[in-house]
């Protein structure tokens, strides 16, 4: 079947690969294999590797950063400003991760990062997902949480500029204990929507794109678009493998 739809495909490298030239190879194989469909894949790479791969030209491909601080420049060791990254084209940023909301990220920094990267005029991802799937169903509210907390205060014309990433904890990396399912996103997809029109008044179109994560690969991807109706997919480990990517969108389209 082919999709009207555009499905936005994020891979997220987290801290991978090791050295640049394996960065610019791995870089220049998805590029290859996505020129070739018209959805749209943005790589965020490590952001050392961000200049160099900003050399690389290539249809539907952009970068985007794994974090971000929401100041310009200042005593922030260690950490990376939209400012520095603008001038390598950067369109999007991924906010709110469970790996740097284990390292002290609050719903408060998460909303400040928010503003900051709207007002560049770029696309941030905001991640939200629970930890554990409780029997008393809390993780509802863990989620509702997240999202009122995130997005407090953004005009109402800025929610169509937001991709929310909905990767449960459980579900992500080698140490997964179980995938997701289809059912299992699209249910939380309907509940964020909910919770975004009862809360923020935004409706319809205005409403942001609601994409899956969480070992996501060339076998489950096509079932969390079609079943789980997702907008697109976060992509870590398969998004390093340049073989299973291809195979991944070749299954979808
Ligand atoms: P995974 O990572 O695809 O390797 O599970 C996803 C993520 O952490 O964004």
């Amino acid at each position: 079947m082919k999709h009207t739809k555009n499905i936005l495909y994020i891979a997220n490298w987290k801290t991978n690969p090791v050295t640049s030239k394996e960065a610019v190879t791995l870089y220049k194989g998805l590029l290859r294999e996505f020129s070739l469909y018209k959805q749209k894949l943005i790589i965020c790479p490590p952001s050392l590797f961000i200049p160099i791969l900003s050399k690389e030209k290539g249809k539907n491909i952009q970068l985007g950063l794994q974090n971000t601080i929401p100041q310009d420049k200042g005593a922030f060791t260690g950490q990376v400003s939209l400012a520095q990254a603008k001038e390598f084209k950067i369109g999007y940023v991924i906010v709110g991760h469970s790996e740097v909301r284990l390292s002290g990220d609050t719903d408060e920094v998460i909303n400040q990062k928010i503003k900051y990267i709207l007002k560049n005029k770029l696309t941030p991802i905001l991640c939200v997902g629970e930890k554990k799937r409780d029997e008393g169903h809390e993780y509802f509210s863990f989620i509702e949480n997240q999202i009122k907390n995130g997005l407090a205060g953004i005009s109402k014309n800025n929610f169509s500029n937001v991709i929310i990433a909905y990767e449960p904890l459980w579900a992500i990396g080698s140490t997964a204990k179980r995938e997701a399912t289809p059912d299992e996103f699209y249910e939380i997809k309907i509940f964020i929507r909910k919770i975004i029109q009862d809360v923020f008044g935004v409706k319809g179109s205005q409403v942001p794109h609601i994409i899956y994560g969480g070992s996501v690969d060339e076998k489950n991807a096509k079932l969390f678009i079609e079943e789980g109706s997702a907008d697109g997919l976060l992509i870590g480990r398969v998004s390093l493998d340049v073989k299973k990517m291809t195979q991944l969108i070749k299954s979808v389209e």
